[in-house]
């Protein structure tokens, strides 16, 4: 598809009088229309879609793919060299059958064998926060470590290591980062599970890479495959998380009846369905779920032809107020479980089970245990990351 002039940009940073909001021109597409015409940073326009009910269905439909590498997809940056970042990026079979590999582990009943974990997790770096300076940086001290912590137990990766890792996964999410410098930084997490996978081989743990190690010796996966996977998990299994915890932290301190109700209440339904409200409210995966069309599409009016590039935004579809009565409110008490955060369809999150145990730990634990927490500088201060494929806050300061 070609540009022309009078096509709105993708994508726009989020609303500057409420950062939790998208940009209004978004919201005013989604009135208009729900298929409208996006244009991207390489000149090129795509489809965008703006409401639920058909974003969920083009992101259910098996006439789209989500290989980067198609001619037409609407690609978030530009792509160096060959190698895809994990199945997130394949189609079926080929992702089916990689994502079955490591599906096990994120099955949710053993997820939720790891809350005692996680629990003293929180505790003990919640314990290293008050001890520490005050004011101090939520997401150095607190947002980052949690989620970190407990994808290297997870996967049996050293947190030693962690100032590497996460410095090259800050790197490969930030879309303002040169493509080479981005495209280095995965190859230094890979070279990296390479070496641990090799190291695993000769001494296996009880850990996920270790199992990886076994489908390797067994000629399911090939290690370039299995260090694609672990590369996808460690970076998924941390930046994610951690910008809900930050960025979830702040919009609580800009509503502190909300906040109130969280804190004051036992009620384990509660924290869940905050947990799920947070994630409806913030859609932190703000970049577009990006697919290219396989075939003909015909949708809502349109004919979406093949080989031309979709962009599904969830923080417009959970904003859409077809799906969600008075969207841009936050309200811990609606039943938002059918948000489209996670994604949907085939590639809709693997690692949700985790991520929800994670937030409802936390969200229940933090501001218990803090009650006098407050933010220690003004909103408009606050570093967002406009420029990144997740959504959140580069620093958050924090007193109490
Ligand atoms: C609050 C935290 C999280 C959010 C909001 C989130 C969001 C998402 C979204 C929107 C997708 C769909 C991508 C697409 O359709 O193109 C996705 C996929 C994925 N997520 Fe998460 N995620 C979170 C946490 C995690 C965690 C903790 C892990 C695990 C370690 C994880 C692992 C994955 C994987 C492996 C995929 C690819 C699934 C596939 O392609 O089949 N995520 N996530």
């Amino acid at each position: 598809m070609t540009n022309t002039t009078t096509t709105p940009q993708y994508p726009m940073a989020r609303d500057a009088r409420c950062p939790f909001d998208p940009a209004p021109a978004l919201h005013d597409q989604q009135e208009q229309a729900p298929l409208t015409k996006v244009c991207i940073w390489n000149g090129t326009t795509h489809w965008l879609v703006t409401r639920y009910e058909e974003q969920r269905a083009l992101l259910a439909d098996p006439r789209v793919s989500a290989d980067v590498f198609r001619d037409g997809f609407p690609l978030a940056a530009p792509i160096v060299g060959n190698r895809r970042p994990g199945f997130i990026v394949q189609d079926d079979p080929e992702h089916a059958r990689l994502r079955r590999m490591v599906t096990a582990p994120f099955a949710v009943k053993r997820i939720q064998a790891m809350r005692p974990a996680i629990q003293k997790i929180t505790d003990d770096l919640i314990d290293d926060l008050l001890a520490g300076p005050n004011p101090a940086d939520l997401v150095e001290a607190f947002a980052l470590p949690v989620p970190s912590l407990v994808i290297c137990d997870l996967l049996g990766v050293p947190y030693t290591d962690h100032e590497f890792f996460q410095q090259n996964s800050k790197t490969l999410i930030r879309l303002s980062v040169p493509p080479e410098e981005r495209a280095a930084a995965a190859q230094n997490v890979r070279g990296y599970l390479t070496d641990l996978l090799a190291q695993k081989a000769r001494r296996p743990g009880d850990d996920l890479l270790s199992m990886l190690v076994g489908r390797v010796e067994a000629g399911e996966l090939t290690p370039d495959d299995a260090a694609g996977v672990g590369l996808l998990l460690l970076i998924a299994g941390h930046e994610t998380t951690a910008n809900m915890i930050a960025l979830g932290t702040l919009a609580l301190l800009q509503n502190p009846e909300q906040l109130a109700l969280l804190r004051g209440s036992d009620d384990p339904k509660l924290v869940a369905s905050a947990v799920e409200e947070l994630l409806r409210y913030l859609s932190i995966t703000h970049n577009g779920r990006r697919r290219v069309a396989l075939e003909d599409i015909d949708i809502a009016g349109e004919t979406i032809r093949a080989g031309e590039g979709i962009i599904c935004p969830n923080e417009l579809g959970n904003r859409d107020p077809r799906a969600f009565a008075a969207p841009d409110d936050l309200d811990l008490t609606r039943d938002a479980r059918h948000h489209v955060a996670f994604g949907f369809g085939v590639h809709q999150c693997l690692g949700q089970p985790l991520a929800r145990l994670e937030l409802q730990v936390v969200y229940s634990t933090l501001y218990r245990r803090i009650p006098t927490l407050r933010l220690a500088t003004t909103v408009d201060a606050v570093p967002f990351k406009n420029d990144g494929v997740v959504y959140g806050v580069y620093e958050l300061p924090v007193a109490w």
